[in-house]
């Protein structure tokens, strides 16, 4: 039995979870886990506000772990190593659940297991689906992120594609807030977008058939404001054209991609927060088909932040015999793809 307790406190989820890494399917690997959201605290300022983050993971992260070590039927002594999120994220919440991590592992003796959050992401699919084998083709989306990876095995990530300019998640983060639909955005633009004709609103496509490989969704953004702006559309109509014009820049970029990886490619992986839209899903059903591949996502649930992701990710590092010293440091970046080469804009926020 490989037990191992997994802890993450990066963003503005609070989760721990027990992960039986010798289960055989989803049911048996995630013996017990919990998840605390901040929306409540957030939405107010209408996105994270970093400090309040970290204060609310320091008042609930302890005894949270207690719970779900209850919830398992275990004590500390039971676990065989203690996986914690290390970065990427906000510092201070990446502080919180690393060190409360590392003060368990020395009172315990056990070892401990530096997770990088984007792994979690990256191996959560594996957690969910036992037939998903190496290598595949990941497109990792969430509120930080949008990435294109080869993932080759545990820690072999190479990057194809990243935006050079805002998230996916932000993106949809961003046009919920100019529509007035509060924090978190993503699953209220998808609500509102049901509603909308996606033809309604002419907006462009960053970077659609470029040869460049990457993403760009800081245009949309501007143009979806300069909608909302002339008052002539239904909001309905602008969250649904967001969407279908988000969704066709997401396809075409990881048309891209496949078009020159899929013959050495098992999957097509979707993961991370925005792997939780429904639309996103069916379009990259298609596109995978297309390639004679299975599109393999996450329930929703395991797509945006939790515990049994960090926890499964230990525990696959666990199994190839990775733990970390006590001295590990916090990693407020911590790219997937070490030798990834820098994009023109990447970084700057529109
Ligand atoms: O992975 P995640 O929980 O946190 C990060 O590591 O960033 O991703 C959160 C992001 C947010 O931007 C949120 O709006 C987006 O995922 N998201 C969605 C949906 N559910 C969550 N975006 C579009 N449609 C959804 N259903
Ligand atoms: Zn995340």
């Amino acid at each position: 039995m490989a037990l191992i307790l997994g802890i993450e406190s990066s963003c503005d989820e609070t989760a721990a979870a027990v992960i039986d890494g010798n289960g055989a399917d989803l049911a048996a690997r995630i013996v017990a886990q919990r998840i605390a959201s901040q929306d409540e605290a957030h939405r107010p300022y209408g996105g994270v506000v970093p400090e309040i983050a970290a204060r609310a993971h320091v008042e609930v992260l302890a005894p949270m772990i207690e719970g779900v070590l209850a919830d398992a039927g275990i004590g500390l002594d039971k676990v065989d190593a203690i996986a914690a999120t290390a970065g990427p994220g906000l510092i201070g919440g990446v502080m919180v659940g690393l060190v409360t991590a590392k003060a368990l592992a020395m009172a315990a003796d056990k070892p401990l297991v530096a997770v990088n959050h984007l792994e979690g992401h990256a191996l959560s699919p594996r957690l969910a689906d036992p037939s998903l084998h190496y290598p595949y083709l990941l497109l990792l989306v969430s509120g930080g992120h949008c990435q294109i990876l080869e993932v080759a095995g545990v820690g072999r990530y190479r990057r194809l594609a990243t935006t050079i300019d805002d998230a996916l998640g932000e993106a949809f983060d961003k046009t919920a807030k100019i529509l007035g639909l509060g924090y978190p955005g993503g699953p209220a633009v998808e609500r509102l977008a049901r509603e909308g004709d996606p033809r309604a609103v002419p907006l462009p496509r960053p970077l659609v058939g470029s040869s460049e490989p990457h993403f760009s969704f800081a245009g949309l953004k501007s143009a979806v404001m300069r909608a909302r702006q002339a008052g002539i559309h239904a909001d309905a109509d602008i969250a649904a054209s967001f969407q279908q014009a988000a969704l066709d820049c997401v396809v075409d970029r990881t048309r891209a991609a496949l078009a020159a990886a899929a013959p050495q490619m098992t999957a097509l992986v979707v993961a991370g927060g925005v792997a939780a839209n429904a639309a996103l899903r069916g379009a990259l059903e298609a596109l995978a088909a297309a390639y004679g591949l299975p599109l393999i996502a996450p329930p929703p649930k395991l797509c945006t932040d939790n515990a049994a992701m960090i926890g499964w990710a230990g525990a696959e590092r666990f199994a190839l015999g990775y733990t970390d010293p006590l001295d590990v440091a916090a990693r407020p970046r911590w790219p997937l793809d070490a030798n990834a080469a820098p994009v023109r804009g990447a970084g700057v926020k529109a």
